[in-house]
């Protein structure tokens, strides 16, 4: 069984991973950066892409040691490529074009977003092409269908913000810190998500496009005002943001071909809320519903190692002068929408 070396460090996250094409996770190792970027409230570029060096070789000795194995019995090196924090990209491509090169083994160079689009098949080895996957998290907000392979259509994606973005700011005005994502879901636990009347940006338009920009400021200007409870503002803004991803979401499952389950991945992923409303959505379409489990939502090498485990069976293996990419859209095709892909 081919064995794949998958390596990360697109954003705050380096990994490292083990993955066999039968689906087995030999290993993965993985070491954030919050307690280096927490001084600044949110990632600083130049921050990362040193944590990034320091921590990458060292994980992953760790994941060979943990598998008992060493680089000569891994078959090909998976890498992610972009996009992302152009220095950290860098450094995991470089270091896996290195690796490559020494060991004399094929580079596959992974889009982080194919990652994340492919990682639900990772968990659940039923989930078969065509699927329609709603992609969240911090740097994007996108509905994709799923065709296979490298064969992806965006059907939708932001106009302004990522939805993950907006948990972040959000955490950010009530005080609680990095990540921001896992802060607000606590403590929304506790609030009413009723409480705020908060806007619902797009929901009920045509195409199923997303927009947090005004939600982020109207969560600002609650906030300011001092008239709510900081749970009620947490459990408001959430709500506000599940009831836009499902109604965005119901619009695309009208207008997209079939698709055999209803997928959802990337970081905000993790959401209980979203979750849970994103199964009830499923369900009401007799749709199965795929959630990768919470550990893989979030930035990981096992998704990189798992996608270069089906770019390599496929044949999609890369020449070493391949070029890192801080933007690398999924489908090329896709129109460019106003405001779309301020974030990398
Ligand atoms: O996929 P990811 O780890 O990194 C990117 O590729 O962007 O996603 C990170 C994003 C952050 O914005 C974080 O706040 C959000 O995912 N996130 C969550 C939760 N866990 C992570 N948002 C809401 N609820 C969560 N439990
Ligand atoms: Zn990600």
């Amino acid at each position: 069984m081919p064995i794949i070396l998958g390596l990360e460090s697109s954003c705050d996250e380096t990994a490292a991973a083990l993955v066999g094409t039968d689906r087995t996770i030999l290993a993965h190792r993985l070491a954030g950066q919050e307690a280096a970027h927490r001084p600044y409230g949110g990632v600083v570029p130049e921050i990362a892409a040193r944590a990034h060096v320091e921590a990458l070789i060292p994980l992953v000795e760790a994941a060979l040691g943990d598998a008992g194995m060493t680089l000569d019995a891994v078959d090909a090196i998976a890498a992610t490529a972009g996009p992302g924090l152009i220095g950290g990209v860098m450094v995991g491509l470089v270091t896996g074009k290195a690796l490559a090169h020494a060991a004399g083994k094929p580079l596959v160079a992974v889009n982080h977003l194919e990652g994340h689009a492919l990682s639900p098949r990772l968990a659940d080895p039923s989930l078969r092409f065509p699927y329609l996957l709603l992609l969240v998290s911090g740097g994007h907000c996108q509905l994709l269908e799923v065709r296979g392979v490298g064969d992806y259509r965006r059907l939708a994606t932001t106009i302004d913000d990522a939805a993950g973005e907006a948990f972040d700011k959000t955490a950010k005005l009530l005080g609680l810190g990095i990540p921001g994502g896992p802060k607000v879901e606590a403590l929304a636990h506790e609030g009413d998500p009723r409480a705020v009347p908060l806007p619902r940006p797009l929901v009920g338009t045509g195409e199923p496009h997303f927009s947090f920009a005004g939600l982020k400021s109207a969560v600002m200007r609650a906030v300011e005002s001092g008239r709510w409870r900081d749970a009620d503002i947490a459990a408001s803004f959430q709500q506000a943001v599940v009831d836009c991803l499902v109604d965005r979401t119901r619009r695309a499952l009208a207008v997209a071909e079939r698709p055999s389950a209803l997928v959802v991945a990337g970081g905000v992923a993790a959401n209980g809320a979203v979750r849970a409303a994103l199964e009830m959505l499923a369900s009401g379409h007799d749709l199965p519903f795929v959630a990768p489990p919470l550990w893989l939502c979030t930035d990981n090498a096992a998704m990189i190692g798992w996608a270069g485990c089906e770019r390599f069976e496929a044949g999609l293996v890369d020449d070493l002068a391949v070029p890192a990419r801080p933007r690398w859209p999924l489908d090329p095709a896709a129109e460019a929408v106003r405001g779309a892909g301020v974030k990398a």
